[in-house]
């Protein structure tokens, strides 16, 4: 594991801290890119590595891994009439059977895409094209992923009137506001089905009988939920569902969009007559079959989801138990299985995050840090958590190779970390006043 130890990984953490301290008064980008620079000279090894950050992306299932080359050999264009076509046309045939029996849908509901992002878009796009001039109100929760906040956004620019209906720290929705905003304007309603940060579960069936009941359509994107927890489209009786590969073990650039039999729907990207004229491109039949792989292989979901909830709820128990001034948010809300957001009161998450990094443990902060913008999450913000509590975040997402060991060794290195840097940060407050 790229352990520092002793005065030297004392030093490392003082630059750590400092250097995000000055990134956030000053917002320069440019110290943030210097710290980035010299942060990624530190040598680590890859395959050390305990990764607990699945809500991110999941590592490729070996079984994917051990195929990739046999679908890649199948590399006719699926279109194609002569028998250099067919066998991938199978596999795409086979991934969209399969991938609608775990969903409960028709194979024919199933649009193939780049990801929950394009479907996302997608859906939003052709609503707005289809229904914008009768009914022209889009409604969203204040937690959708940001591929919906800036299709919503898109949305607003054109004209439409779009609402938000808020969530709670506890991550519950505002139902009545919910209530008090549909009307016989409303054209779609988009509410995720388990948020990527919290992990909180929203009651779809419900939302969507509440839109439908003044005749507006509902979407919900499902990225998060897919693999993690049972997913019964018919059950929740929703017309449009987006989701991604690359959460389910499989490739990055692959997904699928939900459209019911019947419903409105525009393509985006105009080309070729595939996917039934309902997305051009040729298709990325290697991704969409590993996608199929990937769905194959969550034949023991119950029984995974078991065992990452109890994984899941002994890494909470030990967390609130041992390291003082921690809490967890929406602690007691139904959540997804391996999913867990801390609060570590007085401890930037960026720093702390950097430095289990130094230490060979993958998280993530709910802070936007990927873009390199120095703001706290706005999911986070949006649930009411001050910008304190937003800075002090992390987030844990624990995945199928996890074990309990790693999770006693992530404790005491989370620990230690928490420890260290608020040593580091009283000395150096007292520094800073005399
Ligand atoms: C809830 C949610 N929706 C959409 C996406 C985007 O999916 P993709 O990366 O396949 O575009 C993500 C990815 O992080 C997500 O968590």
């Amino acid at each position: 594991m790229g352990t520092l130890k002793g005065p030297a990984e004392n030093r490392t953490l003082v630059l750590l801290m400092t250097c995000n301290k000055l990134r956030k008064k000053s917002k320069l980008l440019c110290l943030f890119k210097i710290l980035g620079l010299w942060y990624t000279l530190i040598p680590m090894s890859k395959l050390d590595l305990v990764y607990l950050d699945h809500n991110a992306t999941t590592p490729v299932a070996p079984e994917i891994l051990a195929s990739l080359s046999s679908y890649a050999q199948a590399w006719g264009n699926p279109s194609s009439i002569h028998a250099g076509g067919r066998d991938p046309k199978q596999m795409l045939r086979e991934t969209r059977r399969d991938l609608a029996a775990h969903l409960n849908c028709s194979p024919l509901e199933l649009i193939f895409t780049s990801g929950g992002s394009e479907s996302n878009n997608t859906v939003l796009r052709a609503l707005w094209s289809k229904l914008g001039s009768q009914r022209n109100q889009f409604i969203c929760s204040t937690v959708e992923h940001p591929s919906l906040m800036k299709a919503m956004e898109w949305l607003a620019e054109q004209g439409a009137q779009v609402d938000f209906v808020p969530v709670d720290r506890k991550g519950q929705l505002d139902l009545e506001t919910y209530r008090s905003l549909l009307s016989e304007k409303t054209a779609l309603v988009s509410i995720m089905t388990a948020n990527n940060e919290t992990g909180t579960l929203f009651p779809i069936r419900e939302l969507a009988e509440m839109a439908h009941a003044v005749g507006a359509l509902f979407h919900t994107d499902a990225v998060q939920m897919l693999g993690k927890l049972p997913l019964d489209l018919k059950a929740l009786n929703v017309d449009y569902a987006s989701f991604s590969a690359h959460k389910v073990y499989s490739l990055k650039g692959t997904g699928a969009l939900y459209v019911k039999k019947n419903a409105p729907y525009e393509s985006l990207i105009r080309g070729g007559g595939q996917e039934r004229h309902r997305r051009g491109g040729t298709e990325n039949t290697l991704g969409i079959a590993a996608f199929g792989e990937a769905i194959r292989l969550l034949s023991g979901l119950s029984m995974e989801a078991s065992r990452l909830r109890e994984l899941r709820d002994y890494f909470e128990a030990r967390v609130l138990e041992e390291i003082p001034e921690s809490s967890v948010t929406a602690f007691e809300t139904e959540r997804l299985p391996g999913t867990s957001s801390l609060i570590l009161a007085g401890v930037d998450g960026e720093t702390m995050l950097m430095s289990l990094d130094l230490k060979g443990f993958a998280v993530s902060t709910g802070a936007a840090c990927s873009s390199g913008n120095p703001e706290p999450s706005p999911v986070l913000l949006a649930i009411g958590l001050s910008r304190g509590e937003a800075q002090n975040s992390l987030r844990v997402s624990f995945g199928r190779e996890n074990t309990r060991e790693q999770v006693d060794a992530f404790v005491e290195a989370l620990k230690s970390v928490v420890i260290r840097l608020r040593q580091i940060s009283k000395e150096t407050e007292g520094v800073c006043r005399a």
